[in-house]
């Protein structure tokens, strides 16, 4: 582990990371364990990448953990996901303090149940003053209800006569989507070997770097993540450039 860390440019880290977090039904089924036991095993990874994250100094990272297409799973995987934050919270709050990570969700929020939303404000309030990592948790997220909910929200704003349809331009669409001012992801990374987008962040993997990995989610450590790391950095970036 610390061989790549030492590899590692400090003064070239991506400054959004988002994953796919993805392979945990596989996990649980190459051990011959419930589909559940592969999300709970995820959120080990999670910590591991929270932790690696804030190590290198990234500045935001999204993480892809529920979409708007994942109603359609059985309806006790989607309740056992759906225990999955409050799991999160009682196993990982103090170290996300210590860590001084600030967490946001994004998604189709208020389409989740009253007791989630109460858990969500209370993880945003209780990080709120935190300066380090900026986390987006993807909760019932998809990226074209993310844009379809942007353009209402601007058209309401021109209708309303708080904004002119000649001041929406490209930089200022990116800045109303959920990500806010952290709207460029630098980093792609998906885990399990498929090769797909799955509806997560179409706007802002523009210029993306992508990274795809056989590992599956739950296997994924810290190592794997400064692998992921070093391997962006061998990359010529030229955005469109020369
Ligand atoms: C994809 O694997 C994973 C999910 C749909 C759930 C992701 C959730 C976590 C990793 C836990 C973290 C959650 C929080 C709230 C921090 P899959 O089930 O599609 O795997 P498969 O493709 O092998 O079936």
């Amino acid at each position: 582990m610390e061989e790549i860390l030492e590899k590692i440019d400090r003064s070239r880290i991506p400054k959004h990371v988002a994953i796919i977090m993805d392979g945990n039904g596989r996990w649980a089924k190459n051990l011959l364990l419930p589909r559940t036991a592969g999300h709970k095993k995820g959120v080990d990874a999670v910590e591991e990448v929270l932790e690696a994250a804030s190590i290198l100094g990234v500045e935001a990272l999204t993480l892809y953990a529920f979409s708007t297409e994942n109603w359609k799973r059985p309806t006790e995987e989607v309740s056992y996901i759906f225990k999955l934050p409050k799991l999160f919270y009682t196993r990982l709050i103090d170290k996300l303090m210590l860590w001084n990570i600030k967490i946001k969700w994004i998604g189709e929020i208020t389409k989740l149940p009253n007791t989630m939303q109460k858990l969500i404000a209370d993880f945003e309030s209780k990080t709120e003053k935190n300066t380090g990592l900026l986390l987006y948790l993807a909760f019932n997220y998809g990226a074209r209800s993310e844009i379809t909910a942007t353009v209402k929200k601007i058209s309401q704003a021109v209708l309303d006569g708080e904004l002119a349809i000649s001041e929406i331009d490209e930089a200022f669409f990116g800045t109303q989507l959920y990500t806010g001012e952290n709207v460029n992801v630098d980093f792609l990374i998906r885990t399990s070997g498929e090769l797909r987008m799955s509806n997560f962040l179409l706007w802002q993997i523009a210029y993306s770097e992508l990274y795809f990995t056989d590992k599956l989610w739950p296997d994924f450590s810290k190592n794997d993540f400064y692998h992921a790391i070093f391997d962006y950095q061998q990359r010529n970036i030229r955005k469109g450039g020369l």
